[in-house]
């Protein structure tokens, strides 16, 4: 009887530090031989040094999460993001491309500008409002002039229960009104934009995506994102319905949390053309996030 070989493809993750990093290289580590790399293994805008890591290995995959992903830093230090974000991923781009790896890279919804009255399609203008999103928009340029078998998935609003994010920051800020309250004998109130909409969504489901646009073999330009659409006032008052329904969360605009960067309004992903090309694995954020704080709430409570 004739041997059935299984070919096990070996996929190469950059920032396997960062939030996103550590979902994909758990998720395909079911499934591939995983190599993840960090700042220490390479600094992307060395060419000399990612492209001789990525020769060494030879991956089928490179997974390109590395990038100065501090907003408004990228602000105070544009040339910074346009070497990480731009230079480094056409540093990653010309390597996969020396070895006949595909590229996925992980851009963001901040390429856009936020004016549109429905969530953003893979087709809409872009238009970045911030250092951040242009670097990151650059960075798919990189990519799309130089290397043909390349995948960009854009994505938004990510949570998890390492590195910063949003969720995060509410947990632990609303966890000190808590505690200053009990002190003082105050309501805990938390004041949260109601100006910002978007579409959060869990890295473990980003990473999930990922593999099966892999295995589809897809190329071009993906959004990937949970859905319906939601303020970030709406997405905290879910997490902490959970987690501490004794806060009062109360609406405001982005007028009273000024912050460097300027953030578009409307930053949704529409996720249309993975449903029409039958390719959808995303599932709405609340269920996503309730899984989420079942697993986690309780430690990321404790931890922060
Ligand atoms: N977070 C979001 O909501 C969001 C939204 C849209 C798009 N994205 C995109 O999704 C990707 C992953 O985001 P994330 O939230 O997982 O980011 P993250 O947690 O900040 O992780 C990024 C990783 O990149 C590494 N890195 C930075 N500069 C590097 C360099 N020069 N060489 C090598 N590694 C470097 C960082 O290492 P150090 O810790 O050593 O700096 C960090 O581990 C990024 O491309 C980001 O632009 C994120």
């Amino acid at each position: 009887m004739p041997q059935v070989q299984i070919v096990h493809y070996k996929v190469l993750v950059t920032g396997a530090n960062g939030q996103l990093g550590r979902a994909l290289v758990s998720e395909f580590s079911k499934a591939y031989e995983v190599v993840g790399i960090t700042r220490k293994d390479a600094d992307i805008t060395d060419k000399t040094e990612i492209s001789s890591v990525i020769n060494n290995h030879r991956p089928r995959y490179v997974l390109h999460t590395a990038a100065f992903t501090n907003v408004d830093r990228c602000e105070i230090e544009p040339e910074k993001a346009a070497l990480v974000n731009s230079v480094g991923t056409e540093n990653v781009d010309l390597a996969c491309k020396s070895v006949n790896a595909k590229l996925v890279y992980f851009s963001t919804d901040y390429v856009f500008d936020g004016t549109k009255s429905r969530a953003y399609l893979e087709t809409d203008r872009t238009n970045p409002i911030n250092v951040y999103g242009r670097s990151k928009l650059d960075g798919e340029s990189k990519c799309l002039s130089s290397w043909a078998d390349t995948i960009i998935i854009r994505i938004g609003w990510i949570y998890s229960e390492t590195g910063s994010n949003f969720l995060k920051k509410i947990l632990a800020i609303a966890k000190r009104k808590v505690e200053t309250a009990k002190a003082t004998g105050e309501k805990p109130i938390l004041k949260v934009v109601t100006d910002q909409i978007g579409t959060p969504t869990c890295a473990k489901d980003i990473a999930i995506q990922t593999k099966r646009l892999i295995e589809k073999n897809v190329s071009g330009i993906y959004h990937v994102a949970s859905s319906p659409e939601v303020s970030r006032f709406e997405f905290a008052r879910e997490v902490l319905a959970t987690m501490l329904p004794e806060v009062i969360v109360e609406p405001c605009g982005s007028d009273e949390h000024p912050a460097k960067a300027k953030r578009p309004s409307r930053s949704s992903l529409s996720c249309e053309k993975l449903e029409l090309e039958n390719l959808s694995m995303m599932r709405p954020w609340k269920e996503s996030l309730d899984e989420f704080l079942k697993l986690h709430g309780k430690q990321l409570l404790n931890e922060i």
